[in-house]
């Protein structure tokens, strides 16, 4: 099964997971507090920032056609207002060996890590922070728009108002736990669709509180990924919006989207209430601000079930992925064909993938998920792509290197990469 001519079949990464030494980071700050909530730090990470070529060429040996990645902001303005060139010429270069090897580049602005000094600010909760993210797209737009087609403004724009709900129900169930004398905690933890680490973000919550205060000027850092407040979420959406109008300034042929993590809500007899109010939550209530973008790029790994209580555990007897949440490939398809109800531009499956120690078991699931995706194109759904998440094995946020997503292995110690039969086998669905 090949798609059409011109179908980007791709992987993704981001800066921070994958560069190392993102020394200007706000996570880099993170992690390496006292009482850090994250595994373990992200350090010298795949040292992709030296190694891109080999992994852009890994890439287009196996058949791939098109790389996600993102750019850092916090390489490209280390300090307020200063622009640093040496870092532009950095990307400037790997956009160059994506186009060298005829690999499509989709670039990322934003992909969760901001600058320290940025949060310093007041972070994604302060109105400054939509003039800084205009003044960056604007900047990385002069230099690099030239070599570029596609660029995702902001990823998961949605995710503060997840991590809002989880955290809340976090809470709830952590007091009831401990009224109880039991632990029903660790259950919430798996439904979001990324690396955190809740319960040991509440045990240190007290002592990251000061550590934060010394490190951000704050005892509750404003990072992309923390918890956002009704305004910061629209925040988000104006900075969205004002970076995309300066990169049409700019380069009005550049299509320009933001993607969503979106997962695939179903609804048990009883649960549609439940259902319909996290879809509002997740997807609907942006669907004003994005309407007229030029793509949306959907990013889902699992789903949620809702019974006429609300949540419901994963099924019974359901295989797990690494990440704790339920293995489920059927949910892309239906993530697209729900999405295109609403959303009327193209789609771009900007990450899907699967962490697990069993590559034969990703190769199952890129089967299932490409399938579904090939009836959304057979019945005209307008899908331009699908980019596996990830490339390589790499930093999983708080939970470190141990959730392995990858289509190529990393040895740690040596760098050395290893590419697994997943990789060759999701370049043989490339035209
Ligand atoms: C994020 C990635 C992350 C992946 C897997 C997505 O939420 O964009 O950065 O690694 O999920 O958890």
């Amino acid at each position: 099964m090949a798609f059409p001519k011109g179908f980007f079949i791709g992987a993704a990464t981001a800066a921070h997971q994958v560069e190392g030494n993102n020394i200007h980071s706000d996570y880099w700050r993170q992690e390496l507090l006292p009482h850090s909530s994250f595994t373990e730090p992200s350090g010298a990470a795949c040292d992709h920032y030296n190694r891109y070529a080999e992994d852009i060429r890994l890439l287009t040996e196996a058949g791939l056609n098109a790389y996600r990645f993102s750019v850092e902001w916090a390489r490209i303005e280390p300090e307020e207002g200063r622009f640093d060139e040496k870092e532009i010429e950095h990307y400037r270069n790997v956009i160059r060996c994506c186009r060298d090897s005829g690999v499509e580049p989709i670039v990322t602005l934003h992909h969760f890590t901001s600058p320290a000094w940025l949060i310093r600010k007041g972070g994604w909760e302060a109105e400054s922070t939509v003039e800084y993210f205009r003044r960056y797209a604007s900047y990385v737009t002069e230099q690099l728009g030239a070599e570029l087609s596609y660029i995702c403004t902001i990823n998961e724009a949605n995710m503060g108002l997840q991590l809002a709900a989880i955290s809340k129900r976090y809470m709830l169930m952590a007091e009831q736990a401990q009224k109880a004398a039991a632990s029903g905690a660790k259950q919430a933890e798996g439904k979001v669709q990324v690396g955190m680490n809740f319960e040991k973000m509440m045990e240190n919550m007290k002592f990251a509180a000061m550590e934060n205060a010394q490190a951000f000027g704050t005892p509750q850092p404003q990072v992309f990924v923390s918890a956002r407040t009704p305004e910061g979420d629209m925040l988000v959406m104006r900075a969205h919006r004002e970076a995309k109008a300066a990169i049409k300034a700019i380069r009005p042929e550049i299509r320009v989207g933001l993607t969503l993590s979106l997962h695939d809500l179903q609804a048990l007899p009883g649960g549609e209430p439940f259902a319909e109010a996290a879809w509002d939550e997740e997807f609907r209530h942006y669907l004003p601000y994005i309407a007229d973008d030029d793509f949306l790029g959907v990013q889902n790994y699992t789903r949620t079930q809702y019974g006429p209580q609300g949540q419901l555990p994963c099924p019974e007897g359901a295989e797990l992925a690494q990440m704790d949440y339920e293995i489920y490939p059927e949910a892309l398809e239906h993530v697209i064909r729900r999405v295109r109800e609403e959303f009327s531009g193209d789609l771009i499956v900007t990450e899907n993938g699967l962490a697990t120690a069993d590559d034969s078991r990703r190769v199952a699931f890129l089967r299932t998920a490409l399938a579904g995706v090939e009836r959304c194109l057979a019945d005209g759904i307008p899908v331009r792509g699908y980019c596996y998440w990830s490339l390589l094995d790499n930093f999983e946020w708080q939970k470190g290197f141990s959730m392995t997503f990858g289509l190529i292995a990393v040895d740690r110690a040596t760098q050395k990469r290893m590419p697994k039969p997943s990789l060759a086998f999701l370049g043989g669905f490339a035209e």
